[in-house]
């Protein structure tokens, strides 16, 4: 089948990819891309490891076609490791053993990122358990995920 041709950007940058109608956002980006942060944990829509900002919004890469990229911004974790609040949200999460497996944990500083961003102040625990509802852990019971969210807005928020 004829590949479409997009452009967009990716973590700032310009970009354009040659994708087939089917091909979704998670594999262009891992396979196309080099963005291994992106991880496939269920393929479907519900645990959420896949997640990147698209036009600065949580969005499950997985079930969303590459095509759909034209003319977006896209965001990984791999073009904010340079940002000054998502470095202390990583140090906080080293601080708290907040990953065990690590495979949750690029969609959890993502979307603990983007939650710590939008809000006023730091957010209460009930808050950033909501912000990171989507992505699911196997490992950490969520509590020390919880609690570096809350000491990284508390850096973030001063
Ligand atoms: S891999 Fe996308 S939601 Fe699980
Ligand atoms: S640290 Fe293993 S899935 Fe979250």
């Amino acid at each position: 089948m004829d590949r479409i041709r997009i452009s967009f950007r990716l973590n700032g940058v310009e970009r354009e990819a040659f994708v087939s109608p089917e091909e979704r956002l998670l594999d262009m980006l891992r396979d196309d891309m080099g963005m291994k942060s992106v991880k496939e944990g269920c393929g479907t829509g519900d645990c959420g490891t896949c997640t990147v900002l698209v036009n600065g919004k949580p969005v499950l890469s997985c079930i969303m076609p590459a095509f759909q990229a034209r003319g977006k911004e896209i965001t990984t974790l791999e073009g904010l490791n340079e940002d000054s609040a998502m470095k202390v949200i990583q140090d906080k999460f080293r601080e708290y053993h907040a990953a065990q497996c690590g495979f949750c944990t690029p969609a959890m500083e993502i979307v603990g990122y983007k939650l710590i961003k939008e809000s006023d102040g730091v957010p209460s625990k009930e808050e950033v358990k909501e912000g990171i509802s989507g992505v699911l852990c196997r490992c950490t019971g969520y509590y020390d995920i919880v609690d570096a969210l809350r000491s990284a807005a508390e850096v973030i928020k001063k």
